[in-house]
C-alpha cells in the first residue's frame, strides 16, 4: 500500500472538514482531488468496503472512483466530487440518479456526473417512480 499516493500520512491539520452522514465522516485531502471517508460507526467500515466493492466490480457505472486504504483497509479515498442536487422532477436529471440513495450524486473533476455514496446495503431500483427504463443506469 502506498499511503502518499494519496497524501494519508493523515495530516489532521490539513484536512477540510466536508460533511458527516450517518456512517462516516468525510474530509478534503490537501491536493483537494481527493476525499477521506473515516468511518464513525462499525457499519462506516462496511459501507466503505462495499463502496471499494461496487466501483471495482462495475467499472462502467457512473460511480466515484475509490479504493480502500489505511489500517486493515477501513478508510476509503475517493475522487473529489462537487454535490449536484437534481429537482425531484427534472427532464434533464438521468434515470440512474435516482438508483442512488438520495441522488447523492455530482461533478467530478473531469465534469463527469457520477455517484458518490453508494455503499449502503442495495441500490434502490425499486424507488424509480416515474421511469421504466430497463436499464436504470442509462
Ligand atoms: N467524494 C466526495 N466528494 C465531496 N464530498 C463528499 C464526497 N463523499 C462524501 N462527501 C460529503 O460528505 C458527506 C458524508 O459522506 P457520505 O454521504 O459518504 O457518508 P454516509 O455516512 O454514507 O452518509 P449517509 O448518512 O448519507 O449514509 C456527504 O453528504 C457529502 O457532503
Ligand atoms: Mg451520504
Amino acid at each position: 500500500m502506498n499511503w502518499d499516493d494519496f497524501e494519508l500520512n493523515l495530516n489532521w491539520d490539513k484536512l477540510q472538514l466536508l460533511g458527516e452522514g450517518i456512517s462516516r465522516i468525510t474530509y478534503l485531502l490537501p491536493s483537494k482531488r481527493y476525499v477521506v471517508k473515516i468511518p464513525n460507526a462499525y457499519l462506516g467500515v462496511t459501507h466503505n468496503q462495499r463502496e471499494a466493492r461496487r466501483y471495482k466490480e462495475l467499472p462502467d457505472k457512473p460511480l466515484a472512483r475509490c479504493r480502500l486504504v489505511g489500517p486493515k483497509n477501513t478508510l476509503l479515498v475517493m475522487e473529489y466530487v462537487k454535490p449536484k442536487h437534481f429537482r425531484f422532477i427534472d427532464e434533464s436529471k438521468p434515470a440512474w440518479v435516482g438508483c442512488i440513495d438520495r441522488d447523492q450524486v455530482g461533478y467530478n473533476l473531469s465534469g463527469k456526473l457520477v455517484a458518490y455514496d453508494f455503499g449502503q446495503n442495495k441500490l434502490s431500483f425499486a424507488k424509480r417512480p416515474f421511469t421504466r427504463d430497463p436499464d436504470p443506469w442509462r
